[in-house]
């Protein structure tokens, strides 16, 4: 079955199985690693992208399910190579360890900002309660995620970005990152 997504702001358009998990088709299809597995059942979050702007576990839909959406990955967000507030405040508060569970706690947190910019503590642990971390103890990715919150407001702050750059996917000829038969996906913009 044929689906086309925008994927970080490009059009990659692909032949799937109706059974490829979406995160199977970031990862192998797109080939944008940077999106993990961690359990394959739900459970972990590491797998977390952005979905129409929500947080979605990427290995719990099809990939035929994302047909004609906008999917932000963990590579999407930074912006001509300046990090993305949240990916900035996960260095400064010291959030990673193995980095195992990052990117997917950086899209939920993103995912979180984007509809409350300025979260509780409580609200922050709500957010996080399906990414699990093996490292921290979830102290500095906690800390890091109130951090972005008061970041670059100038530039749009931590609600900038899990937008796709070029608009929303187009579907006729003219859609400037339209790739005709094969993976466009690219590594950044
Ligand atoms: S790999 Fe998707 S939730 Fe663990
Ligand atoms: S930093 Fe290692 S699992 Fe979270």
């Amino acid at each position: 079955m044929r689906i086309r997504v925008r994927l970080n702001g490009r059009t990659v358009e692909h032949d799937v199985e109706p059974r490829l998990l979406l995160v199977h088709f970031i990862r192998q299809v797109a080939r944008l690693t940077g999106t993990h597995v961690g359990c394959d059942t739900g459970n972990c979050g590491a797998c977390t992208v952005l979905v129409e702007g929500k947080a979605v576990k990427s290995c719990l839909m099809l990939a035929v399910q994302a047909d004609g959406k906008d999917i932000v990955t963990i590579e999407g967000l930074a912006n001509g190579g300046g990090l993305h507030p949240v990916q900035r405040a996960f260095i400064e508060k010291f959030g990673v360890q193995c980095g195992y569970c990052t990117p997917g706690m950086i899209m939920s947190a993103c995912a979180l900002l984007a509809s409350i910019p300025s979260p509780s503590e409580f609200e922050v642990r709500e957010a996080l309660e399906g990414n699990l971390c093996m490292c921290t103890g979830y102290e500095q990715i906690v800390d890091a995620i109130l951090h972005a919150s008061t970041l670059d407001r100038g530039h749009g702050g931590p609600r900038r970005a899990p937008q796709a750059p070029h608009g929303r996917l187009g579907h006729g000829p003219g859609d400037p990152g339209r790739a005709s038969g094969t993976t466009e996906a690219g590594h950044g913009r």
